[in-house]
């Protein structure tokens, strides 16, 4: 039976659907009202007495944070794939369950890596910029020469839902040579897209475009820093829209500034919302505000996803998308 008393907090306002979802199977819902990150001596205190709490991954879910709830605690349900702002150990010791949002984002940050290697490769926000400045004085032959993508090798970094969609669309669309890197091969991913598996060296070295994938753990924080720019191509365009840590962006700053590459493509930052001085300065990068998963679509999917796996849980059900430990 569904106790009527059970509390869900939401951090930050999202889209309707899920709010909807969990009124109707009777919780108490209390969105936070805060415009824009809750600060964490109010949501320490806001999490008190709750039964499930609805994180974003602006939100630091930590045991310190766990404990503030209280020993009723059933559930974090994330807002987002990643799920790097939990500390997983210290919801499994206290037996919380932690949810996210895989698979329902998977070609919206897809299309994202897509539009950005587009958006570096022929620079379109340089482009904009100069033709809104009203510098475009008439067709020229060498105006704003760019790369293509056609034919070209596409270097996935690491291989789950999201780099599978990206090398979908390199593959069939631009007639890509996919490449990949991850801790463990897939035969079935290989045979699908005539894709070759290579060591990180050796898909930097290959790799004319990168797509980064794999999610923040301590094995991949600065897995691209001063030594593999040297290894990457000149010609080698990076993007990110997994985390930004996984990118030294100093170094990328310093790779970008000297042509080491020749461009990137970021959605993610290594102290968001800063950036690392130099970047914005740069026109060989284009940068997006974390927006991999931002349609109208997805993140009302999300919402739902995100309130479905509290219903489950609260309602002494196993979670739709739990996630473990790695
Ligand atoms: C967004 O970055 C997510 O992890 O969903
Ligand atoms: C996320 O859904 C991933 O597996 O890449």
């Amino acid at each position: 039976m569904l106790n009527q008393k059970q509390k869900v907090f939401i951090t930050r306002k999202i889209p309707d659907a899920g709010i909807k979802l969990l009124k109707q199977a009777g919780f108490q819902v209390s969105v936070s009202q805060v415009d824009g990150v809750i600060p964490r001596d109010e949501l320490l205190k806001k999490v008190k007495g709750v039964d499930a709490i609805l994180a974003l991954l602006t939100d630091k879910m930590d045991g310190e944070l766990m404990d503030a709830a209280g020993k009723q605690l059933e559930v974090i349900a994330n807002y987002a794939v990643g799920t790097d702002n939990i500390n997983l150990e210290d919801a499994a010791q206290r037996n919380i369950t932690i949810t996210n949002t895989p698979g329902v984002l998977t070609e919206a940050v897809a299309e994202l890596a897509f539009a950005l290697m587009i958006s570096v490769a022929r620079r379109i926000p340089e482009s904009d910029q100069f033709t809104r400045k009203g510098k475009y004085k008439g067709w020229a032959p060498m105006m704003m020469l760019g790369s293509e993508l056609h034919h070209k090798i596409l270097g996935i970094l690491g291989l789950g839902r999201i780099g599978s969609a990206v090398a979908e669309r390199a593959f069939f669309g631009f007639k890509m040579k996919i490449i990949y890197y991850d801790v463990k091969r897939n035969e079935e991913f290989e045979q699908k897209f005539q894709a070759e598996y290579r060591g990180l060296p050796g898909l930097l070295r290959d790799a004319d475009f990168i797509s980064i994938h794999v999610p923040l753990i301590p094995e991949t924080k600065h897995l691209i820093g001063k030594n593999e720019f040297k290894i990457m191509k000149k010609t080698a365009y990076l993007v990110n829209t997994s985390r930004g840590p996984v990118i030294d962006e100093a170094a990328l700053v310093e790779a970008l500034k000297k042509n080491r590459i020749a461009g990137a493509g970021l959605d993610v930052y290594e102290n968001e919302p800063k950036l690392t001085p130099g970047l914005k300065d740069l026109s060989n990068v284009v940068l997006t505000p974390h927006t991999g998963s931002a349609t109208i679509e997805t993140r009302a999917t999300m919402s739902e996803l995100a309130a479905k796996n509290i219903v489950e849980v609260l309602n002494g059900r196993p979670a739709l998308t739990p996630v473990k430990k790695p």
